[in-house]
């Protein structure tokens, strides 16, 4: 039987009070609609995927491009049975279609899969995916049909509730499959007869009820998987969920993270076990960390690798880098993209690095910023060392070789070289290649007076 997923995602999000588009607002690092359509991709294929787009289409879009997905654009956004009405041209060919919420993003695979697997069992015209929240209010309620049955004579909207419908403790998740045929031949019987004036998906169920078709609803296995993101505080509970289960699921391969309510953990992050993570911490993106680390407090980090037995002290940024073996790297150091720290390598306190490398064991300990630098194993960079990468127009290399020593306080005008073995005098201004095992010492020489001070205080009190 074919099967098609489309998802509706063309609203404005009115209740967010925001100017971004609902769908592209974030949780757990990635926008709400990708959540939903990473779920979509566990069922069917990306080419079998329509997104109904309206909304800044175009942000929503491009924010997509590379998922493969197609769109279907709701020009005016009616209510979300007219967002399927928009798509019917797309669905016609396939036998069933799965209509799954943009804003409902904590759907896992696995239930879809169990409604498409109900609706085929019931033989239903429309399958409606339900749960039991501890707080219906906001959702549209599901009206059973009496006795112990599946099928279901309603969906009611909050704002269309009847008294004695408002304690109906089973909601809509704004989740269906529906079998294509039928969907289509009564879906123009929809009207804008209510107190929003919009066309429902919801009054489907009704409308097929009455034309004696089967109208059935599931429950989800866990109300939490689907709820809404209307408003901000309802996006920030769901991304804490988001963030709970990822601690929570590294944990339990053996990585220690103390407070994990306080860390931001994004779903790909891994971490490999005997690593500890202190509080505060934020994991980012596609970032990597091996074993035996100690991450220390109010650390970032972002789309990096970290191998094992790594000490990143706290308030250090890491971003798009690379950490090897044993490393040590912070307090407050600012590893920018393409920092590749060697093993055993040292970045202490204020250092900023970017697009640099420093070999195994080199150490840059304090106050220091490397730029387009290349450092040799075992060099050590002294206090308040600056490569001076930048011109004015264009980016030069230093490149560093190996078991040299930089002088504290020394600026590198790049493009510039330093021999292996080098030394550089503290202070230095270096604008010339330093060759291997050389000293250069570049500043001006020291003049020492002797007595002078003390002439000068003598001087002084003749004066006065
Ligand atoms: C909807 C359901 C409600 C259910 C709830 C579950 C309707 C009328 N109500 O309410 O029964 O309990 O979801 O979360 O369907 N959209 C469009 N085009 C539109 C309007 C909306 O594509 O013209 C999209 C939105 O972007 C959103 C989804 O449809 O992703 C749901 O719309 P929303 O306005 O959030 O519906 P709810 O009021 O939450
Ligand atoms: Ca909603």
């Amino acid at each position: 039987m074919t099967l098609a997923i489309v998802i509706m995602a063309a609203g404005k999000g009115t209740r967010l009070k925001s100017r971004r588009a609902k769908v592209l607002h974030t949780i757990g690092g990635k926008p709400l609609l990708a959540h939903v359509i990473a779920a979509a991709n566990g069922i069917v294929n990306p080419a079998d995927i329509y997104v109904v787009v309206g909304h800044q289409a175009e942000q929503v879009k491009a924010a997509l491009a590379d998922t493969g997905v197609g769109f279907v654009l709701q020009a005016e956004q009616l209510g979300t049975g007219h967002a399927i009405q928009c798509a019917q041209e797309s669905i016609a060919g396939y036998e069933h279609i799965v209509v799954l919420s943009g804003d409902v993003p904590l759907i896992r695979p696995e239930t879809v899969e169990a409604l498409w697997a109900f609706h085929r069992e019931q033989s239903a015209a429309m399958t409606i995916l339900t749960a039991i929240p501890d707080d219906a209010r906001g959702y549209g309620r599901i009206v059973r049909k009496a006795g112990q049955t599946a099928e279901v004579e309603a969906i009611v909207e909050q704002k269309s509730l009847t008294p004695g419908q408002e304690a109906l403790p089973e909601i809509n998740s704004g989740i269906y499959a529906f079998r294509t045929a039928t969907l289509v031949e009564h879906l123009n019987r929809l009207t804008a007869g209510n107190s929003q004036g919009e066309f429902y998906l919801t009054d489907m169920a009704r409308i097929l009820v009455d034309a004696g078709e089967r109208v059935v609803a599931i429950e989800a296995p866990d109300a939490g998987e689907v709820l809404g993101a209307n408003t901000i505080p309802e996006l920030v509970a769901l991304d804490a969920t988001l963030r709970t289960t990822a601690a929570h699921k590294l944990m339990l391969a053996g990585v220690t993270i103390f407070r994990p309510e306080t860390c931001v953990i994004d779903a790909e992050v891994e971490v490999g076990p005997d690593t500890v993570i202190e509080p505060y911490v934020q994991l980012l993106g596609k970032t990597k960390i091996g074993s035996d680390c100690l991450i220390r407090s109010s650390t970032v980090i972002e789309n990096s690798t970290l191998s094992e037995g790594i000490l990143v002290r706290q308030s250090c940024v890491i971003t798009d880098s690379v950490i090897g073996k044993g490393a040590k790297v912070g307090p407050f150091a600012h590893l920018r993209p393409g920092s590749e720290i060697g093993e055993e390598a040292h970045v202490g306190n204020f250092v900023e690095t970017k697009k640099a490398r420093l070999g195994k064991g080199a150490k840059a300990n304090h106050l220091t910023y490397l730029g387009d630098a290349d450092v040799g194993a075992g060099s050590n960079i002294g206090a308040g060392v600056i490569t001076c990468n930048y011109d004015g127009v264009h980016k030069h290399n230093t490149v560093i070789g190996q078991n040299s020593f930089i002088g504290s306080d020394s600026t590198l005008v790049a493009p510039i070289r330093i021999g292996d073995g080098a030394y550089v005098g503290a202070g230095s201004c270096i604008t010339k290649e330093v060759p291997a095992n050389a000293l250069a010492v570049g500043r001006s020489r020291q003049v020492t007076k002797e007595g002078w001070a003390e002439a000068k205080r003598l001087s002084r009190k003749k004066d006065s």
